[in-house]
């Protein structure tokens, strides 16, 4: 921040002028005013980032001050200086919205701190209303926070495939938000008013999926005591959400393609087909083409499913959005006000942009929470982290060193675009050929690092 304005509103002159020397030697500057009217007029010019106001003067009080500045400029906080004796006043000014209030005859150590709360405050105050501005706008679609280009990609794609029945094949590290998408899909569908059914492939063993997703007949296997419908036919009308489809046993994967391309399916056990109607959603963090490499995936199956590919970009990729999705999380703190939510320090959230989040947004939404717990649930700092890397030791200080190795190699990455865009006077073109890549390349880590 640069050099903090303090406002001094005095009817007394000497008063003024001391503390006007005291700020200046606490490495404030400071605006003097006689009144409440001059007062509010520099209010309408300047920026000011404390006021320190008397509370009797003739032509307007310190109240009249302190209530106009609630009404029109409510981030900047005001000291009340009172005489001994009206300390009462004191008490009823802060009830209406003062921060604090000092007692004359003035005590230098003391007006040091209150200026210098008073200060932590103001910036705590701009931040988190910035902070509650921007989580507001949000990404436009239910649950999904954000607003990074690439996040506006996957937002584009999920308003195009939302009117359509295609297949949609959801791709991304784990934590990305992949379920988050395919709901937000089927509740913009037409589908919305019917089910939607997820499969988590991962978690059935198994020689059970196939009687999962189609069903079975009594006595089909040992266990199987009475008929029952599969998820295909739970989902039929809506959506149905497989995820982990890389996870789908080879054995199963004809099966499925046949309940795909014919809307076909047939209960085990049973020797009869059943027409569905489903709307297929698929999701995974393993690479599928890796995998049928492997011969352990299916490629018509695979076609089948990627009518549409949404790929979620990792959470590093989008920096930018990580104070919105703070904020988000922010808000379910326990106590306080649940609107607001907790406030974090401007050095936690550096430092939660800075780390590479391998788990993503479920990775940020957990650290939230643990230092929801650990602070209290008020104000959310640094040392409520502990992601595993070391915090920087101030905001400014972006070069602490980290064993991370994809850390390091970022931060030099970043050092280096820099280093070239100053030496080519910002024209991409030149920066690119001076780090020998392709300007496409360099529009990329650009928006990899926050820098275009
Ligand atoms: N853009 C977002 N806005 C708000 N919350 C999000 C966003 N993305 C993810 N989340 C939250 O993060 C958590 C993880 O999201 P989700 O379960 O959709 O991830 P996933 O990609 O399916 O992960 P996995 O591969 O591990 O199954 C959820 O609690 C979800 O609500
Ligand atoms: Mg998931």
């Amino acid at each position: 921040m640069s050099t903090a304005q303090i406002l001094i509103v005095d009817d007394d002159a000497a008063m003024r002028e001391t503390l006007a020397v005291l700020a200046r030697k606490l490495g404030y500057e400071s605006i003097a005013a006689a009144n409440v009217e001059s007062a509010t007029k520099i209010l309408g010019e300047r920026q000011v980032d404390v006021i320190i106001t008397d509370l009797r003067m003739p032509g307007g009080s310190g109240m009249d001050l302190l209530r106009h500045v609630r009404e029109h400029e409510p981030e900047i906080p005001v000291i009340l200086l009172t005489g001994f004796g009206t300390v009462e006043g004191a008490v009823t000014a802060i009830q209406d919205g003062a921060f604090d209030y000092l007692t004359k005859p003035i005590d230098i150590g003391e007006v040091k701190l209150r200026i210098a709360r008073a200060l932590e405050s103001r910036r705590m105050n701009s931040e988190n209303a910035y902070l509650r501005e921007e989580a507001a706008s949000g990404s436009g679609i239910e649950g999904l926070i954000g607003e990074s280009p690439a996040l506006a990609k996957v937002v584009d794609l999920i308003r195009k495939v939302s009117a359509s029945d295609a297949s949609v094949l959801i791709t991304g590290e784990t934590g990305t938000g992949k379920e988050v998408v395919a709901r937000a899909i089927h509740n913009r569908s037409e589908r919305r008013d019917r089910l939607f059914v997820p499969v988590n492939l991962s978690a059935i063993p198994s020689e059970l999926v196939e009687s999962e997703l189609f069903g079975h007949v009594r006595g089909a296997f040992t266990g199987a005591m009475r008929e029952r419908e599969g998820k295909f036919e739970v989902a039929s009308g809506g959506t149905l959400f497989l995820d982990e489809i890389g996870d789908a046993p080879i054995a199963l994967q004809p099966k499925l393609l046949r309940a795909l391309q014919d809307r076909l399916i047939e209960r085990v056990g049973a020797n009869q087909t059943r027409q569905v109607d489903v709307r297929l959603i698929s999701a995974t963090n393993r690479n599928l083409t890796a995998l049928m490499e492997s011969e352990t995936f299916r490629p018509d199956l695979y076609y089948r499913l990627r009518v549409i590919e949404i790929e979620m970009p990792p959470l590093r990729a989008r920096r930018e959005d990580i104070k919105f999705l703070a904020a988000h999380f922010l808000r379910r703190a326990p106590s306080g006000n649940a609107e607001q939510g907790a406030r974090i320090t401007r050095r936690a959230l550096a430092y939660l942009e800075d780390y590479h989040w391998p788990g993503n947004v479920r990775e940020l939404e957990n650290a939230i929470e643990r230092a929801l717990v650990l602070s209290g649930g008020e104000l959310v700092d640094v040392e409520h982290f502990d992601l595993g890397v070391k915090p920087p030791t101030s905001s400014g200080d972006a070069d602490a060193p980290t064993l991370r190795l994809d850390e390091a190699l970022d931060r030099i990455e970043k050092d280096t675009i820099l280093r070239a865009l100053e030496e080519s006077d910002d024209v991409k073109a030149r920066a690119a050929r001076i780090l020998g890549v392709s300007e496409r390349t360099l529009w990329y880590k650009l928006r990899k690092h926050g820098l275009s």
